[in-house]
């Protein structure tokens, strides 16, 4: 697989290769993405046309193991891909039955255009040529649009094309969930519009959406369009066209199909039917389409790329990743009142569910794109009532989030899971991972800081952080022995421990992790209070019934939580870890090729691996991940625990020795937690974090959908984890530390409104804000703090000695030394050299006579 730092390539059809291939080029814009597969394929071993909308969901029940179970899946739409064409006396042409002769697809990651240039020959030795690119337009979210340019090299003659809608498809992309119902849609109408177009109108079963598609088909030769017998094919679900023309040798014709898809769920319309009938009729011809889609790509990348000096393979993957993250929430979604799937739109696996992932990808998005991370917050808050139901019913106070949450906020997680290795279904008990409803307030709390959106945190935040600090009030009990509050039953993010092997019930008690977020949101949710004014406050407490009691209470909790720990500083991943057994990974590892999934291999031997010390994913190690080692110390320490810094690397020791990588989330906190410690190592885990997708290293995992957890990760890994950047006590500090493979990094961030440019390079590190600045007055670098303001230009020097910043020039200049956020943001467009291609007088940075900053 050749690539450049913009480019995913393929050479060469590789049906075995294509699920993979299609979830990794899918096309989205927000609203809706359609997997990467042939316009020419239908659903079978080696395709799956897939094409999903944000927030589009159903549910159906299925009679399974002796119990009826009800599954909410996110919907596969009407497939409006297909577009097949054949000479007129020969077959369908079916890449598997022709000689291909060349094949290269690639995905423009700059201007989000899928392209394929085939050479084939059919068996009567007819040659041809075709061209096909594609666009889900990123600037008008319910156009889409192809364009095939087909080239007889050595035959003339009637050409046969096949273009439809086809309504009569099932989500069957997940072969695990087959025996699960998987009709959705039931037909509405078809209708022919006029010569060229069709419309096909389908409802979902349950939530009664209603999905409208509209096409046009044109065949051109130039500019001309050509005039070409048409017979139209309407069925039950399916609406199509099939058109004849004349082709002669080496005279090359386009196929354009477009494309407008509009929902019952969509606002600012009348009614679906009407308006993708009116979108179609404005949408102008491919090639223009392309040039605005284009023009909102580069807006995009300016302010969310990150160029990177090192291999092109990895600069485009992180590219990938940005790419596949903004294609599932983009400026479209704002309005869309959905979450981020955790599979994206890219595939079925998980139902387009939405988990704690966001912890994971928030982040990234409260510096680039902070409108959509409040909108991905009020589809949080929105289902507030739920999470309050869902704590009620549980027998608790407050909000309990979902660990799986859909299109109401009802707990969507499945009962059942089936091992594909065994066989059989067993209970699911992953709904216990109740550090959600934590994740939802970190989320918030972490969105207000970068932001300063006092509005949101006010008005939506702080109830959401009070009503879920009320859920952790509730579940913790005091336990008079140890004089501490404990939470039972919980399970945490490692999915492997979901009861104890001596106990009948499921759940585990002490999960650390677990704990300690709830001490977080405790503290957090009594401070709120202090930040919203003392109107609002006032409100709050009426609205919400919050006495001074109940604050007691959780500072109380947050003060006496408990935390049991192994011999030497280790923290126990729950209580009775210590009873558990060391698993003997060699003769796992030589017993079997790949022990990612523990859980089903020990299944199906009749074990559990309930009884094991090995974990699916770091769940100690997530607290060093989400919390700096202050942060962590002014929670562990008042708590009257000893929390000593080598804590942190013998915790690291401890885990990563028994932790299987199951999730693929497991690599982006292992590197994140070693980034200080072990440069070297982080930088491997960071790179295998990286290929999860792209090299599939879960063995079939992503062609069910992209593990958008760990692609967000692994950029904010780069972002964060390696600048170490972190607000506190009103200072920006900066502490980079690049692993030595990773020469320079640069990247632009929005805080609080204003951008601030990071240059990091091995020996050289340069901040600014040029254009305006409400962020803190001061900047630390290492352990040195310097005054920051608008127009101030730091430059520092590594002193590798010393190991420390020193720094050799400061610019107070006020002036914008550009008009723009300079990022190292490429033009997307033919620039293969990324960072090296641009000049130094167009980065932004100015020298002004030096001034000592160690102020
Ligand atoms: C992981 C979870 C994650 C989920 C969805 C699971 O494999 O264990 O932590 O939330 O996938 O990405």
């Amino acid at each position: 697989m050749a690539n450049s730092r913009w480019t995913l390539v393929y050479e060469g059809f590789e049906p075995a290769q294509e699920g993979l291939r299609e979830a990794l080029c899918t096309l989205g814009n927000g609203y809706f993405a359609t997997r990467g597969a042939a316009e020419e394929s239908a659903a079978d071993d080696v395709h799956y046309p897939g094409t999903y909308l944000a927030g589009g969901y159903n549910r159906l029940s299925t009679d399974i193991a002796g119990r009826v179970v009800e599954n909410e899946d996110l919907v596969n739409l009407p497939n409006w891909l297909p577009l097949r064409f054949r000479p007129e006396d020969g077959d369908w042409i079916n890449l598997r039955r022709v000689d291909i002769l060349a094949y290269r697809q690639e995905l423009d990651l700059g201007g989000g255009i899928l392209e394929r240039k085939v050479r084939i020959r059919d068996d009567h030795g007819r040659e041809t040529s075709l061209l096909s690119r594609r666009l889900v337009h990123m600037g008008r979210p319910h156009l889409a649009a192809i364009a095939i340019t087909l080239r007889p090299e050595n035959w003339s003659g009637q050409l046969v094309v096949r273009t439809a809608l086809d309504g009569r498809i099932i989500n069957g992309g997940v072969e695990r969930y087959r025996p699960l119902a998987s009709k959705p849609l039931v037909p509405l109408e078809t209708h022919m519009l006029g010569d060229d177009g069709m419309l096909l109108f389908t409802e979902t079963s349950q939530s009664r959406l209603r999905i409208a598609e509209a096409a046009r088909t044109r065949i051109y030769e130039g500019d001309d369009v050509l005039s070409v017998a048409c017979e139209n094919h309407e069925k039950e679900g399916y609406v199509g066209q099939e058109l004849r023309f004349a082709v002669a040798e080496g005279r090359p014709v386009t196929i354009e199909k477009t494309v407008a898809i509009f929902t019952s769920r969509d606002r600012a319309i009348s009614e679906p039917r009407q308006a993708a009938i009116e979108a179609l009729e404005q949408a102008e011809r491919f090639d223009v389409l392309l040039d605005s889609h284009r023009h909102a790509w580069r807006a995009l990348w300016n302010r969310c790329d990150i160029a990177i000096e090192q291999g092109s393979r990895t600069q485009m993957i992180l590219r990938l990743h940005i790419f596949h993250l903004l294609q599932t929430a983009s400026p479209n979604t704002i309005d869309l009142d959905t979450g981020v799937p955790a599979r994206g739109l890219h595939g079925e696996a998980y139902r387009g569910h939405i988990f704690w992932d966001e912890l994971f990808i928030l982040p990234y998005l409260n510096f680039h794109l902070p409108e959509i991370s409040r909108a991905l917050l009020l589809y949080r808050y929105r289902r507030l009532p739920e999470a309050r139901r869902l704590a009620r019913e549980a027998g608790y106070q407050g909000a309990m989030y979902p660990w799986q949450s859909g299109s109401s906020g009802r707990e969507e997680s499945q009962t059942l899971h089936l091992n594909p290795r065994s066989g059989r279904w067993t209970p699911d008990n992953t709904h216990l991972q109740r550090h959600v409803s934590a994740a939802v307030a970190s989320n918030v709390w972490r969105y207000w800081q970068t932001t300063g959106d006092l509005g949101f945190l006010s008005w939506y935040g702080a109830e959401m952080l009070i009503e879920i600090a009320r859920f952790w009030a509730s579940i913790a009990t005091y336990d008079e022995a140890f004089g501490r509050y404990q939470i039972g039953g919980v399970m945490g993010p490692d999915e492997f421990h979901d009861r104890y092997p001596w106990r009948d019930t499921p759940g585990l008690d002490n999960n650390a992790y677990t704990n300690v977020m709830a001490v977080w949101v405790l503290r957090r949710a009594a401070e709120v209070l202090d930040h919203v004014g003392i109107e609002r406050r006032r409100e709050l407490e009426n609205l919400l019934g919050l006495t001074s009691d109940e604050t007691k209470r959780w500072d109380d909790i947050a003060r006496k939580m408990r935390l049991v720990f192994l011999e030497d500083g280790i923290i126990a991943q729950f209580e009775g870890y210590e009873r558990l057994e060391e698993l003997d990974w060699q003769a796992y590892r030589e017993k079997y090729s790949d022990i990612h999934r523990l859980d089903r291999i020990l299944e199906a031997e009749g074990d559990t691996v309930n009884r094991y010390k090995a974990s699916k994913q770091p769940d100690v190690l997530m607290l060093f991940y989400v919390f700096s080692y202050d942060e962590l110390r002014e929670l562990i320490v008042p708590l009257g625990y000893a929390f000593e810094p080598d804590a942190i690397q013998k915790n690291i020791d401890y885990y990563l020795r028994r932790t299987s990588d199951g999730s693929t989330l497991s690599r982006v906190v292992q590197s994140w937690v070693l980034a200080r410690g072990d440069r070297s190592r982080s930088w491997d885990l960071f790179v295998t974090a990286l290929e999860s997708d792209i090299s599939d290293i879960q063995g079939g995992t992503t062609a069910e959908g992209i593990h958008l957890g760990a692609m967000a990760g692994t950029v904010d890994l780069v972002e964060r984890g390696q600048t170490a950047l972190e607000f506190r006590d009103d200072t920006l500090w900066i502490s980079p530390c690049l692993p030595t493979k990773l020469r320079r990094l640069r990247l632009n961030l929005l805080y609080q409104g204003d951008w601030l440019h990071l240059d990091v390079g091995c020996d050289r590190l340069t901040v600014s804000a040029p254009h305006g600045w409400k962020g803190p007055a001061k900047i630390g670098v290492r352990n040195q703090v310097y005054p920051f303001a608008a127009g101030t230009v730091l430059e520092f020097d590594c002193e590798v000695v010393h190991g420390g910043w020193r720094p050799v020039w400061q610019s107070p200049d006020k002036s914008a030394p550009d008009d723009r956020p300079d990022s190292g943001v490429t033009e997307p467009e033919g620039s293969e050299e990324g960072l090296d291609a641009k000049p130094a007088s167009q980065r932004g940075t100015r020298r002004s006579s030096s001034a000592d900053a160690n102020g």
